[in-house]
């Protein structure tokens, strides 16, 4: 659908049935699958384990997009090209050898990405961008999800726009803004017309109490729907097949 992707993040579903609950995804017609690995070092929580995202993998053609919320990235990224994920990021907050991170991640055949934290500048990225694909910016902190009251960042709307701005300017309109962290039905239209291209969806769309998967995801593409039209009458549309979607197939 249009240019933007949703990426259902794995841990915001039912962990004693993640088969079941991927095929159904699946089913649906999601773009990828959102899987967070976080080592409860980095940030504290640690929801899921490696052999899980290895399991899972033999159970869906789904492209796996994998961040990386941890210290030890180069530990993870060997992890994940052993077993055969499509996209990956991880925090430049983190790495002392991010060029030879991101060198290392496309050799292995996979999609390589920068994650950053809310309150990192956008600077961090400029050297990064000849070898990267896609930029994550979270919009909440990294591993505080499942605390009830964390919420998306007031300045949400302003780094999605900023960062394709930053982005625009040194001629990477192929490098796509990925947004994670309470992406909501209301929120969803104006991050969109910001520019974003792949939304996480977690507890506040997809994973909405208030209705079952496939009602969710017909909200969610209602809600990107009205963001693509506010878009492109910025002027922000680009070519009908986006990168990503090229990458990931
Ligand atoms: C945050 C994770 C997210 C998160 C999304 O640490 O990277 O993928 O679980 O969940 P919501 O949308 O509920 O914040
Ligand atoms: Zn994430």
């Amino acid at each position: 659908m249009m240019g933007v992707g949703i990426a259902p993040s794995l841990i915001c579903a039912d962990q004693c049935n993640l088969q079941r609950e991927v095929e159904h995804l699946e089913d649906l017609g999601v773009d990828m699958l959102h899987v967070d690995l976080l080592d409860s070092h980095f940030s504290p929580s640690l929801p899921l384990g490696i052999e899980a995202v290895r399991q899972l993998r033999a159970h869906t053609t789904l492209p796996f997009d994998v961040h990386l919320m941890v210290t030890n990235n180069e530990f993870f990224i060997a992890q994940m090209v052993d077993i055969g994920v499509q996209r990956l990021c991880f925090h430049v907050e983190v790495s002392p050898h991010v060029d030879r991170l991101l060198q290392q991640v496309a050799e292995a055949g996979i999609s390589p990405g920068i994650a950053l934290k809310p309150a990192t500048p956008l600077s961090a990225l400029e050297y990064c961008l000849e070898r990267i694909d896609f930029v994550l910016l979270m919009l909440i902190n990294p591993g505080f999800a499942g605390h009830r009251g964390e919420t998306q960042i007031p300045y949400a709307g302003r780094r999605v726009a900023a960062c394709r701005q930053f982005l625009d300017e040194r001629g990477s309109e192929r490098v796509a803004i990925e947004i994670d962290g309470r992406v909501s039905f209301d929120n969803i239209p104006g991050l969109v017309a910001a520019g974003a291209d792949i939304l996480v969806a977690g507890s506040q769309s997809l994973f909405h109490s208030g209705g079952d998967l496939a009602t969710n995801l017909e909200r969610m593409r209602e809600a990107v729907a009205a963001g693509w039209v506010r878009r492109g009458s910025v002027g922000l549309l680009q070519g009908p097949q986006p990168e990503w979607r090229q990458q990931s197939a």
